[in-house]
């Protein structure tokens, strides 16, 4: 191959959707990086690790916390209701609330990703042979329809894993009253949030020691290399996680070490030395902030659990 068409050539995994998304961040002052583009493979594995380092405390607490209260989150549960759990990369969480009452007789995991549901649906099937199943692959946070075979059962929504609290609370909130309209009448919505608290702990959960979070964060240039064409020196780049007390948030940001010029799908972009991409933001809340966040939704509170450490907080709400 010549010089020039060796320029042209496309990688083999390139994406022009990965491509569009970086670029409208990376051209944009701050430059940011959507989330979602950390949840390649190799994301979610990280991610995955990043679940069980000693410093990130959200999973456990949140599952030891529906372990205790399971039973009476789900105690009026009306018989022939439907669980649909937002973000289902896997129905570890919701078989706390499936365990906890014979109510259920469907489960509707949402989840962008095809390839656990269909790992969700094969557990499922021999473990719970007479649940309905009904996976969706979509997006949650863009409009979708529930299957038509729970479109008349009551519904209890589950949204676990404080992923609300990676909305900028103004989206957090249509998110809410998109799923009150989706839920329905009679709903009741649980809703995993992480609690505001001492930045000593907060900050080691989002820089852990061994540097998986690290790794999960520049696992975006690496992605972007392979599929937007792109030519970052990772090791350009370190990562760095502050929190944001004005705006009550962890912010991850990518730090350029030095000034610095990189192409992405053939156009420029410059880095100053210590410019950084901001790549994700997660919210804290106090238990009464949520609150107020949830009732200018259209939702009421109807129970609030929290760890004995305060660490972590269940909200269930009814419509
Ligand atoms: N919602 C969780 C949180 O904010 C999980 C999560 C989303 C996360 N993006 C992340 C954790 C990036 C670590 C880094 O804690």
């Amino acid at each position: 191959m010549s010089a020039a068409a060796e320029r042209r050539a496309l990688p083999p995994d390139f994406d022009a959707g990965v491509a569009d998304a970086a670029l409208s961040g990376l051209m944009a002052s701050p430059k940011t990086l959507p989330p979602k583009l950390f949840y390649d493979e190799n994301g979610c594995r990280l991610f995955e690790a990043i679940t069980q380092a000693p410093e990130y405390y959200p999973t456990r607490t949140e599952r030891a916390l529906l372990g205790a209260v399971a039973a009476e989150a789900v105690a009026d549960v009306a018989p022939g209701s439907a669980l649909v759990e937002y973000g289902a990369s896997d129905e570890g969480k919701a078989m706390f609330l499936l365990d906890a009452t014979d109510a259920f007789s469907a489960y509707v995991p949402i989840d962008i990703a095809a390839q656990g549901l269909a790992s969700i649906v094969a557990r499922l099937t021999r473990a719970r042979p007479g649940l309905a199943l009904h996976p969706v692959a979509a997006d949650f946070l863009s409009p979708f329809t529930l299957p038509a075979a729970v479109a008349q059962a009551p519904r209890f929504g589950f949204f676990p894993g404080s992923t609300i609290g990676n909305l900028e609370p103004r989206r957090a909130r249509s998110f809410l009253a998109d799923a009150r309209r989706l839920l329905g009448a009679d709903a009741r919505f649980l809703v995993g949030v992480d609690l505001r608290k001492d930045p000593a702990i907060l900050v080691p959960a989002y820089d852990d020691a061994q540097g998986v979070t690290a790794a999960f964060n520049l696992n975006l240039l690496h992605r972007l290399n392979r599929e937007a064409q792109a030519d970052f020196d990772p090791d350009g780049f370190f990562h760095r996680a502050l929190w944001n007390a004005q705006q009550s948030r962890i912010e991850m940001h990518l730090v350029s070490k030095r000034a610095q010029t990189v192409y992405v799908s053939g156009r420029r972009i410059v880095f100053a030395k210590g410019e950084t991409i901001h790549s994700e933001n997660s919210y804290k809340y106090a238990p009464e902030d949520f609150l107020s966040l949830a009732e200018s939704a259209g939702w009421r509170g109807c129970n609030l659990w929290t760890d004995s450490a305060r660490l972590f907080s269940l909200h269930l709400l009814r419509a």
